[in-house]
């Protein structure tokens, strides 16, 4: 017997309600991004792997692993983009865009990663990314988190979501508050727990944001980083947040966002909900001055942030049904009624605007009408018999009061408006 074959662990399957649901955050994120008049572009899922071990970082937990990279049929290392910022970063270079101008862009689409799935966390996710090309904020910074207030706002979402908001500085600021970490923790190293051993090597920054409490506990005493920020950094953080006072928009300053990627620096934030259990991180990201340099272009300063779509939509499970609705539902008997059904329903679609959907298929009457009240349509178009020697099509109308009338296939576009108006 033949064994049936099921979905890769962790790659989610999108059943209709749940993809309804993406689509209006993504409808609303569309909405919201053109109104700060951003650009979308399209960026492949498929990267060169050297593009992600030296934007995001080889000691990170993406690079080390979770990536899905492969040999291609040319012997080439490939892998499948865990995240979209080190693409954008390669495109607006291949491009010539990052060099003397600004550019406001958002792209969306899956991402890859392999990590251990739970709810809220796959192997394969949608992101909308939003990346500002050029521009050194603080004011900058300011809009991208307005705008996320914005979309939060626009979903009805606003009041189960907060914003959390740190600094990190620059590199030299970065690398001399971790030389300062490492003093402290080599001398406790036998307390640490092994994920944090390991990144005392690496990345010790990463240990701040360690969830094993004995790892919390000990991290009371260590230096922090606020200490080691250079005054520019400090500047263009106390500006940042000036600006988000002045809009009256509401965060918390939290020094344990580091962020998981190599590439930040200065602003770092991430919005956050208790609504999702583990998993409520719902957007992320921050600056990344030196990343477009990192690849051969001109130092361009750069930030952006990406919200994932799986955990956004999963806080709307709870709330009512959003598919796109079938409003009239055409049924027919017999070969030439459905021929003419056929016609009249594209006719009904291009002059009223209205879904559509036609009965496939044969069957009785009856049956059709019980598909038709299943299908939650208003409206049923009825092509039999009758009407077909009477040269008419029969209208009914599903909810309420069951009217049916008749009319010739000419009249069904000015009654249907006259019912949907
Ligand atoms: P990130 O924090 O790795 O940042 O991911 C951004 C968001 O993607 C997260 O806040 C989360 O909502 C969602 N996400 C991440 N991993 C998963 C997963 N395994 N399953 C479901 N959702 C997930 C970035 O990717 C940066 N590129 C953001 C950025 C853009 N920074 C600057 N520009």
């Amino acid at each position: 017997m033949s064994q049936t074959i099921k979905a890769v662990r962790g790659m989610q399957d999108l059943l209709p309600e749940k993809k309804a649901r993406f689509r209006r955050i993504e409808d609303q994120a569309r909405r919201v991004l053109d109104q700060y008049g951003y650009q979308e572009v399209g960026l492949p899922v498929i990267e060169n792997t050297h593009l992600f071990n030296r934007l995001v970082g080889s000691t990170t937990d993406i690079v080390e692993k979770e990536m899905y990279s492969f040999k291609d049929r040319n012997d080439e290392s490939l892998t499948l983009r865990p995240e979209g910022t080190a693409g954008l970063v390669r495109f607006v270079n291949e491009h010539g865009l990052a060099f003397n101008q600004t550019q406001r862009l958002w792209y969306t689409g899956p991402m890859f990663r392999y990590e251990r799935p739970q709810k809220g966390r796959y192997r394969q996710f949608d992101q909308i990314g939003v990346e500002c090309i050029g521009m050194e904020g603080p004011d900058i910074d300011a809009e991208l988190l307005l705008l996320c207030a914005r979309l939060w706002r626009s979903l009805g979402i606003d009041q189960q979501v907060r914003l959390e908001l740190n600094s990190i500085g620059d590199t030299a600021s970065r690398q001399a508050f971790s030389a300062a970490l490492v003093e402290f923790l080599q001398d406790r190293r036998e307390e640490l727990d092994e994920d944090s051993l390991r990144r005392l090597e690496g990345n010790p920054m990463r240990i701040l944001d360690s969830k094993v409490p004995t790892t919390q506990a000990l991290l009371s005493g260590a230096p922090e980083l606020k200490d080691y920020i250079d005054a520019e950094s400090q500047q263009h953080f106390k500006d940042l947040c000036a600006i988000l006072d002045a809009a009256k928009l509401e965060y918390r300053i939290n020094p344990k966002i580091v962020r998981g990627l190599d590439y930040y620096n200065r602003t770092v934030f991430e919005w956050v909900t208790d609504s999702l259990g583990a998993q409520g991180t719902i957007c992320g990201g921050g600056r990344y001055d030196g990343l477009v340099e990192q690849l051969g272009g001109k130092p361009t300063p750069c930030v952006g942030f990406a919200l994932g779509l799986d955990r956004l939509a999963l806080m709307f499970e709870a709330s009512p049904e959003v598919r796109a609705k079938v409003q009239v539902y055409a049924i027919s008997v017999g070969d030439r009624a459905r021929r003419e059904m056929m016609a009249i329903a594209e006719a009904v679609r291009e002059e009223t605007g209205l879904n559509v959907q036609v009965h496939a298929g044969t069957g009785k009457l009856k049956a059709q009408m019980k598909k038709a009240d299943t299908s939650g349509a208003e409206v049923a178009l009825i092509l039999a018999e009758d009407e077909l020697a009477a040269g008419v099509v029969a209208l009914r109308q599903l909810r309420g009061t069951a009217q049916q009338t008749t009319m010739p296939a000419g009249d069904l576009p000015e009654a249907l408006r006259n019912i949907f108006e």
